[in-house]
């Protein structure tokens, strides 16, 4: 009895330290580090960003126009503070050991998953989720339609649902977890997905039946798979290069809409943001457009679920000198989603703005070209909690309040979208 005790105590702290038993082969990042560096110019913007192409030692989190957030790894760190010094930027820590968070975060799944449930209090795997949504379509046959995407590189098939109450509705498209490691992208496209279809709220009854939708819960569904199983920290698909020994393609770069122009992606394979060789070499991403495409007269909206710095980004994202003709109506919008946002009690704030105008020039990106050459007016990149403090690795208590937002969120977006005539019915 005692031993089974004492085993039990060793696999918690086994857990808690991020090893299991047997081979564990995850990538650790004990002690590395996260800093918000601020800075100025061009230059040292370029340099910030030469420095991040290193995936070993320095790895880019989120970049905005003044401030760049960089994983910097522990036998890197004098380097790292010599460089800061030469260059003259300023650097702010803001989590000191990514892997105690990954440790906490994998503990409190653990505790969360005992009960066998499906649900969002934990974040869930692919195979979770599609078991999950198997579930759902054999539950609701009339409303619900599983549809497939396509295969990923690796061969995995990407799927998605489309809710339908009635006909005659305008159709939103929801893209979630293009970006391997936003992990509160899938949880809370499931959330809502279950809300649109158990929920008894009047609210969410209406929002729920007045819209037809399409939701692809996990798109880059190689990368995601391998965030669980090997590297939390993932972006990217997984589609080897062959110019290079580094893996994949940023899929939010990958799409035929000024692909690689203006710096707006990177041509280093090393890199985070990495266009890839051509556009749409990535399956995944070639799948999504195949779909959007062949659809497009159904979708009045688009929105793609990202994390993390709470931002609504609308098109363009490859220049900040122009702005889209319906750029003031895309305002609108996004003031109604933040505003009701910050109607709940969870004092959490949304800023909204242009791709390229808030943040930094980022072509090839699923808003840009669904806007572009989709002619789908209405596209929104959503960056969901947090602002810095965990970054990707959110603890999954944020699941429902952040989803909570989403849901009002979207729906006094597409209230407006209504109000402003963007939800009429396309012909054929
Ligand atoms: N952080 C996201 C990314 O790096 C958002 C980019 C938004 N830019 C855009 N052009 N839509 O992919
Ligand atoms: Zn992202």
């Amino acid at each position: 009895m005692s031993v089974n005790i004492f085993l039990v105590a060793l696999a918690l702290v086994g857990l808690a330290q991020g090893a299991s038993f047997g081979q564990d082969t995850r990538i650790r990042y004990d002690n590395h580090s996260v800093y918000k560096v601020r800075f100025e110019t061009k230059d040292q913007r370029d340099w910030l960003r030469k420095l991040a192409e290193d995936r070993d030692n320095f790895k880019l989190w989120h970049e905005a126009k003044d401030e760049i957030h960089l994983m910097v790894s522990p036998g890197a760190l004098d380097d790292f503070q010599k460089e800061v010094l030469k260059a003259n930027v300023t650097a702010d820590i803001f989590i000191k050991n990514v892997q105690e968070l990954i440790n906490t975060e994998k503990a409190e799944n653990f505790m969360a998953a005992r009960d066998g449930s499906f649900g969002w209090s934990k974040y869930n795997t692919l195979d979770e989720i599609y078991a999950w949504l198997d579930e759902i379509l054999a539950a609701y046959p009339v409303i619900t339609e599983g549809f497939v995407l396509g295969q990923s590189y690796e061969n995995r098939t990407i799927r998605g649902i489309k809710i339908s109450y009635k006909s005659g509705n305008p159709g939103v498209f929801i893209e979630s977890n293009i970006h391997a490691r936003e992990w509160i992208t899938s949880a809370t496209a499931t959330w809502l997905i279950n809300e649109f279809l158990t929920s008894t709220d009047d609210f969410v009854r209406e929002l729920a039946e007045s819209h037809d939708w399409y939701i692809i819960p996990v798109l880059n569904v190689d990368g995601f798979v391998y965030t669980h199983e090997k590297d939390r920290m993932w972006r990217k698909t997984r589609q080897p290069s062959d110019i290079s020994t580094c893996v994949g393609v940023d899929p939010n770069r990958n799409y035929d809409s000024h692909w690689m122009e203006n710096g707006g992606a990177s041509e280093n394979p090393c890199a985070e943001d990495y266009g890839g060789p051509a556009p749409f070499s990535e399956p995944e991403i070639q799948a999504m457009a195949n779909y959007v495409s062949a659809n497009k007269e159904k979708f009045n909206v688009l929105i793609a679920f990202h994390s993390y710095s709470q931002l609504l980004l609308s098109p363009y994202g490859h220049t900040s000198e122009e702005f889209p003709p319906n750029f003031e109506d895309q305002m609108e919008v996004a003031k109604a989603y933040a505003d009701a946002v910050e109607s709940l009690p969870y004092g959490t704030v949304y800023r909204y703005g242009s791709s390229a105008g808030i943040l930094y020039p980022a072509s090839g990106a699923t808003i840009d070209w669904a806007y572009n050459e989709q002619d789908i007016e209405i596209t929104y990149t959503i960056e969901f909690r947090d602002t810095g403090r965990y970054g990707f690795i959110l603890p999954p208590t944020h699941i429902v309040p952040n989803a909570e937002e989403a849901l009002i969120g979207i729906a006094a977006l597409l209230d407006k979208c209504e109000e402003l005539g963007y939800l009429e019915l396309k012909t054929l």
